[in-house]
C-alpha cells in the first residue's frame, strides 16, 4: 500500500503538501460506525427491528475491521497504533504538560482507545445477540450485562471524541476532517 501512503497532495496557494494517512476503507468503516452508533441508541428502547438490525451492522463493521487491522494500509494496522502501556502513560502524561508527540497515525492514547472501542462494541454486541436467542431470552444477567456493555460504549466514545478535540488543538490540526479527506499535512 506504499502509493498510498506516499502520495503527496500539491498544497494548493500556501497551504503545505499533505499526506495520504487514512485509507477509504478505514474512512467508509468509521463513517458508517458512527451512523449505526446513532441508531442503536435511538431505537434501544423502542425500535427492536431497527435496533437489532443496526446493531448486526456494527458487528459486520467490527469484523471487516478486524481483518483490516492486519491486511489494510499502513496506518490501517494494528502493528502501526498497537503500542505499550508504557508508551500509552508516557504519551497521557505528555499531553498534561502539552509536550505529547504528534504522530501521522494514531497516537499511543488514540490506539488504545481504538482497541477499547473495538472491545466493548464486541461485548454489547455479542450480549445484544445473546438477549435474542432461546437460551437467552429473558435472561436478567444477560440484560444487564447488554445494559453494562452498551453504557461503557458510550463512556469511551464520549472518551474519543474529548481525545479527538485535544489532540486537534493541541497540534493545529484538524482531525475530523482528516478522518474525512484522508490527508494530513506531513
Ligand atoms: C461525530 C462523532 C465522531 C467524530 C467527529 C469522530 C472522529 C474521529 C477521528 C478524527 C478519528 C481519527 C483519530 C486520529 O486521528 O487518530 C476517529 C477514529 C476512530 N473513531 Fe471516531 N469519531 C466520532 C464518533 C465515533 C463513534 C461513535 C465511534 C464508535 C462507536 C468511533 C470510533 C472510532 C474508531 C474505532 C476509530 C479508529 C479508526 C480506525 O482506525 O479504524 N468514533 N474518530
Ligand atoms: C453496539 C451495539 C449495541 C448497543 C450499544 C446496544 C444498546 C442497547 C441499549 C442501551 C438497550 C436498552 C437497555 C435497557 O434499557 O435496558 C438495548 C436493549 C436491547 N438490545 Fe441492544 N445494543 C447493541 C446491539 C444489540 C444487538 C446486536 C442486538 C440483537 C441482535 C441487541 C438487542 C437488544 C434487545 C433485544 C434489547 C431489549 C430491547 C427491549 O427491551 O425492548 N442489541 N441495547
Amino acid at each position: 500500500m506504499s502509493t498510498i501512503e506516499n502520495t503527496p497532495r500539491a498544497g494548493r496557494s500556501q497551504r503545505p503538501a499533505e499526506v495520504k494517512v487514512w485509507d477509504i476503507a478505514i474512512r467508509s468503516f468509521h463513517w458508517s460506525l458512527v451512523i449505526s452508533y446513532v441508531l442503536v441508541w435511538v431505537s434501544a428502547d423502542e425500535w427492536d427491528r431497527l435496533h437489532e438490525l443496526a446493531g448486526y451492522v456494527i458487528g459486520g463493521l467490527i469484523g471487516f475491521r478486524l481483518i483490516w487491522g492486519m491486511v489494510g494500509s499502513k496506518h490501517a494496522r494494528f502493528s502501526d497504533f498497537i503500542y505499550k502501556p508504557s508508551a500509552v502513560y508516557f504519551y497521557l502524561r505528555d499531553s498534561l504538560f502539552h509536550r505529547a508527540k504528534r504522530y501521522l497515525g494514531h497516537n499511543p492514547a488514540g490506539g488504545a482507545m481504538i482497541i477499547a472501542l473495538l472491545l466493548s462494541l464486541i461485548a454489547a454486541t455479542i450480549s445484544g445477540i445473546a438477549m435474542t436467542t432461546n437460551t437467552f431470552w429473558g435472561s436478567e444477567w444477560v440484560e444487564e450485562l447488554h445494559e453494562i456493555t452498551a453504557n461503557l460504549t458510550l463512556v469511551l466514545v464520549i472518551l474519543h471524541l474529548a481525545g479527538v478535540v485535544y489532540s486537534s488543538v493541541a497540534h493545529g490540526e484538524n482531525l475530523v476532517r482528516s478522518m474525512i479527506s484522508g490527508f494530513k499535512r506531513h
